[in-house]
């Protein structure tokens, strides 16, 4: 028996199969999910596609973050053929490719403001459109993606760090908002993985190896203590570990709050919860 038996997911971030999306989408799978994918424009389409018949995945149709009538399609089109969604992974990150190097201190107001939207706010407009489908489930699990530059300036990353510190605040406060409901909301802080939103960072390649694993072995580990899961998959580098991967997956899963307790104070004020959801 899977530790996702049962279970229905939406994963939106699936654009080839490098997306740390693609990753998640196959061990839910494989640990006996249905999952249902979207895709970002036609010419991810393509790709998209083959991708979801190779695991036996629905393709919901397309969706752009940013656009709040997709959100609501593909919302009543799952609510249509599930009845309702128990996870929802967010795997989206943007950033203009010229704010991805050199100084911070450039990035334009527009920039700013798109790289916050869809790495971000979006976090909040799919969560807000998943809530009721989740509560007729009797509630669910929110799983998005970040990276250490949200609390630490890892050279490069620039907006994107801000845009990622943004993003897990959203968890924290999210959290809040749907803990009563009994939908977790949580983070997985990803380490460097060959992309194609990270080919987009100057000198990535860098990322991968020196700055982590130099910044590991000076002892720089304090990171293990702020957001879930940190040190694990940062010390493992590729979330495509899926030995690992599927671990936090069980944690993530099982109806215990392994995951929650460890990523946001904010699980701590929660003190209202219902006692399932405070179980460990
Ligand atoms: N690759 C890494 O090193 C790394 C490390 C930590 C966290 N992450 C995070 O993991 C997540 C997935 O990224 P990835 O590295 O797998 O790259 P990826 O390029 O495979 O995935 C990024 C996804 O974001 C989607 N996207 C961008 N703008 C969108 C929009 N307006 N509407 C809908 N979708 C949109 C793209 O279509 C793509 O599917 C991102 O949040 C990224 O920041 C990546």
């Amino acid at each position: 028996m899977g530790i996702a038996d049962g279970k229905r997911a939406l994963i939106v971030g699936v654009a080839n199969d490098k997306s740390l999306a693609w990753s998640i989408a196959q061990e839910l799978r494989a640990q006996g999910a249905e999952i249902a994918l979207t895709y970002q424009g036609e010419v991810l389409e393509k790709r998209v596609r083959p991708l979801a018949e190779s695991i036996g995945a629905l393709v919901v149709g397309e969706l752009d973050v940013t656009n709040d009538i997709q959100i609501g399609l593909t919302m009543a089109e799952l609510r249509e053929l599930w009845g309702g969604l128990d996870m929802l992974v967010h795997a989206v990150a943007f950033a203009d490719r010229e704010d991805l190097r050199d100084r911070f201190l450039t990035v334009s107001r527009g920039n700013f403001a798109k790289a916050l939207e869809i790495s971000a706010y979006s976090l909040v407009a799919l969560a807000r459109a998943a809530e009721p489908l989740m509560e007729a489930r009797g509630g669910g699990a929110i799983l998005t993606l970040s990276y250490l530059g949200a609390v630490r300036a890892v050279p490069n990353y620039n907006v994107m760090g801000v845009a990622k510190a943004a993003l897990e605040a959203c968890v924290r406060y999210l959290s809040v908002d749907l803990g009563a409901k009994n939908i977790r909301v949580n983070a997985l802080s990803a380490g460097p993985a060959r992309t194609l939103s990270s080919s987009a960072i100057h000198d990535f390649h860098s990322m991968q190896h020196d700055h982590f694993f130099e910044s590991l072995s000076s002892g720089e580990t304090e990171m293990r203590d702020v957001f879930c899961f940190a040190a694990p998959l940062w010390l493992l580098g590729r979330l495509a570990e899926l030995a690992v991967l599927h671990r936090y997956m069980q944690a993530l899963l099982q109806e215990r709050n392994a995951v929650i307790r460890q990523i946001a104070e904010s699980w701590e004020w929660q003190r209202y919860l219902p006692p399932a959801a405070q179980r460990e």
